[in-house]
C-alpha cells in the first residue's frame, strides 16, 4: 500500500484494549512504517514491552529518565523525525491529562512536544466515556487540533455493550493512512456508480455479470480519504459500503438510472465504475418460470446509458467512466472516451480486473496515455483519485 508517512510513534496507555496494539503494531511495520513504541507505566499491566519490542525491532519507552537516551531527553529524542504519533487504547485518564497539557510521562511529554499530528484512539467503559468530564476532554483536544479515531460501539470487556470500543487494528490503521491522504477532492460532491446490476429473468432468477464491485467501493473510500463528499449507488455486491459514503442499494440497471438522475444536478464529479447489465429482460415473470422440454426464449432489449445520459446532460458533471476490455484495450478504450464525451476513462484487461484484488490500470485523457502499475485496488483508486483531481482542476482552477 502507497503511503507517504514512514516514522510514527505509537503510544499504549492503560487499558485491556492494549493487547490489539500488538496487533496494530504489527500491521504498521507490514505497511512499511517505522514505528516506534511508547507505553505508559500502566499499560504494562496489560501488555510487556518485549512483545513490542519484537514487533517493532527496537527498543520501547515508557520512562522520562531512561538512561539509554544519550542525551537524557527522551521526549524530544523519540518525537525527531517522526510524522504521527497514535495513541492506541487512549484511556480515560491519559486523555485528561492530554487535554490538560501535563507531562507527568514520558508519552504526555512527546505529546506536549511534539510537531506533527496527533491522533487518539479512545478505548474505555461506557460509562467513563459518557462522563462529563470525558466529553469536557474530548471537546478540548478536538479544539487543540487533536485527531479522534473511534470509539466505536458494541461488548466492552467489562461485558457491558455501548460506546467506548477501541476500533479494531485494522481500522485503525486504514484511519492513520486515510488521515494522511492530500485532500485533493476537499469541498467537492462526488457522485458514483459500482457493482454489477441484476436484471430480473423471474421471481428467483436474473442476469448478471462477475463485477464484484471492490474497484468502485475502493474509489468511493479514495474520494472520501480526500476529503469529497461521496454518494455510492450501488448494484448488488455483498461489499461493506464506506463508512463515511452515503450509499443507495439498487438492483436493476433502470433504478440506478433513476437513482442517478435523482442526484446528479448536485454534484461536481460522476465516476461510472458499475458494470451495468446491457440488456434487461422484457416481461420478466412474477412468479418461478416452470421447466418444461421446450426451449425457451427470453426477449431482451437495451439498457438506458447512464454515463451517455449525463453527459448529454446540458451541465454536465466533470464525468470518469471505466471500459473493461478482453482485446485492443488502448484502442477501444478511446473510442468509448470519444463516443461518451469524457474527459479521463479508466481502462482494464476484463479478464484480469474482474474480481481480482490487484490491477493494471491505464488512464486516458485529452493529453494521452497514463499507465498506472499493478497495485491493489484502494492504491489504484488513490492514483485514480490523484489524476482526476489534477484535470479537474485544469478545467475549473
Ligand atoms: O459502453 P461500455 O459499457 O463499455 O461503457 C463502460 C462505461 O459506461 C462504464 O463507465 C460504465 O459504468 C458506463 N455504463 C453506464 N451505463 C450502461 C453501460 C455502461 O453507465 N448501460
Amino acid at each position: 500500500m502507497e503511503s507517504h508517512l514512514k516514522r510514527v510513534v505509537l503510544g499504549v496507555t492503560g487499558g485491556v484494549a492494549a493487547y490489539k496494539s500488538a496487533e496494530l503494531a504489527r500491521l504498521l511495520v507490514k505497511a512499511g512504517l517505522d514505528v516506534q513504541v511508547v507505553m505508559t507505566e500502566a499499560a504494562g499491566h496489560f501488555i510487556g514491552a518485549a512483545t513490542f519490542q519484537a514487533i517493532t525491532g527496537h527498543p520501547v519507552f515508557t520512562s522520562l529518565w531512561d538512561e539509554r537516551v544519550d542525551n537524557g531527553m527522551a521526549h524530544i529524542d523519540l518525537s525527531r523525525g517522526v510524522e504521527a504519533i497514535l495513541v492506541a487504547p487512549a484511556s480515560a485518564d491519559f486523555l485528561a491529562r492530554l487535554a490538560q497539557g501535563r507531562a507527568d510521562d514520558l508519552l504526555t511529554t512527546l505529546c506536549l512536544a511534539r510537531d506533527c499530528p496527533l491522533l487518539v484512539a479512545p478505548a474505555m467503559n461506557r460509562q467513563m466515556w459518557e462522563n462529563p468530564a470525558t466529553t469536557r476532554n474530548m471537546y478540548q483536544l478536538g479544539l487543540d487540533g487533536v485527531a479522534l479515531l473511534g470509539p466505536d460501539t458494541g461488548e466492552q470487556a467489562c461485558g457491558e455493550v455501548g460506546f467506548g470500543r477501541m476500533l479494531e487494528p485494522e481500522e485503525l490503521l486504514d484511519a492513520l493512512l486515510a488521515w494522511f491522504q492530500p485532500k485533493r477532492l476537499r469541498g467537492l460532491k462526488v457522485l458514483m456508480t459500482a457493482g454489477p446490476t441484476y436484471e430480473a429473468i423471474d421471481a428467483v432468477r436474473g442476469i448478471t455479470n462477475r463485477s464484484s464491485g471492490k474497484m468502485g467501493y475502493a474509489l468511493a473510500r479514495a474520494a472520501l480519504e480526500a476529503g469529497a463528499e461521496v454518494t455510492l449507488i450501488s448494484g448488488p455486491t455483498g461489499l461493506k459500503p464506506p463508512p463515511d459514503a452515503e450509499t443507495i442499494q439498487v438492483v436493476s440497471a433502470q433504478e440506478m438510472l433513476e437513482a442517478v438522475e435523482a442526484r446528479v444536478g448536485e454534484v461536481d464529479i460522476f465516476i461510472a465504475v458499475a458494470a451495468v447489465a446491457d440488456y434487461y429482460v422484457l416481461n420478466p415473470s412474477d412468479n418461478k418460470i416452470k421447466k418444461d422440454a421446450h426451449i425457451l426464449t427470453l426477449e431482451l432489449a437495451p439498457n438506458p446509458d447512464i454515463l451517455a445520459n449525463v453527459t448529454a446532460l446540458p451541465k454536465p458533471p466533470f464525468c470518469v467512466g471505466f471500459a473493461a476490455e478482453s482485446e485492443n484495450l488502448e484502442e477501444y478504450a478511446e473510442l468509448k472516451r470519444k463516443r461518451k464525451h469524457l474527459p479521463l476513462i479508466v481502462a482494464n484487461d476484463a479478464r484480469e480486473a474482474i474480481g481480482s484484488d490487484r490491477v493494471q490500470l491505464v488512464l486516458m485523457d485529452d493529453q494521452g496515455r497514463h499507465v498506472l502499475d499493478t497495485a491493489d485496488k484502494l492504491t489504484q483508486a488513490r492514483r485514480i483519485v490523484a489524476h482526476l483531481a489534477d484535470l479537474y482542476n485544469q478545467r475549473y482552477p
